[in-house]
């Protein structure tokens, strides 16, 4: 299923990555139907790729905004990222076995819908709430400072 605008945390680049991730998802349940192991392994290195550089682009923002759920949400990509791991594994010892079909069709995306509807729209409130400090305005609590 591709990323559609009902899974948007309304902040572009988060977005823009989401809707990515969703595509090299699908292309990667695509290979699995019809491609070889050499093939799938591209495609599941590329959509693992683009994973990482995703949580670490959440990850910085949710430090930067000190997002308050930052530590729950940054244990929920580890355990992600740990299970994409087995996958890969699996795939590189086993090829492209059943598991690794259920993996790619219904585990992987279900976990990132669940993942970006639930967790990522909260950090997108969150930073749409307050801009990064630093950068642009300021905080909105700044003023209540002692001074
Ligand atoms: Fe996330």
């Amino acid at each position: 299923m591709p990323w559609s605008s009902d899974l948007s945390v309304h902040h572009e680049k988060l977005d823009r990555q989401h809707a990515d991730l969703f595509r090299l998802l699908e292309q990667a349940a695509a290979v699995f139907e019809g491609g070889g192991k050499a093939a799938l392994v591209q495609a599941v290195d590329a959509f693992v790729h683009a994973m990482l550089e995703h949580t670490a682009t959440e990850e910085a923002l949710m430090e930067e905004s000190l997002f308050p759920e930052r530590g729950r949400h940054r244990a929920a990509h580890e355990v992600f990222l740990a299970d994409l791991q087995q996958l890969s594994a699996e795939l590189q010892q086993n090829g492209p076995t059943p598991l690794v079909g259920d993996w790619l069709r219904l585990r992987v995306p279900e976990w990132l819908r669940f993942h970006v509807a639930v967790n990522d729209a909260n950090l997108g409130a969150h930073l749409a709430q307050r801009p990064a400090s630093g950068r642009g305005a300021p905080r909105p609590d700044a003023r209540k400072l002692p001074s």
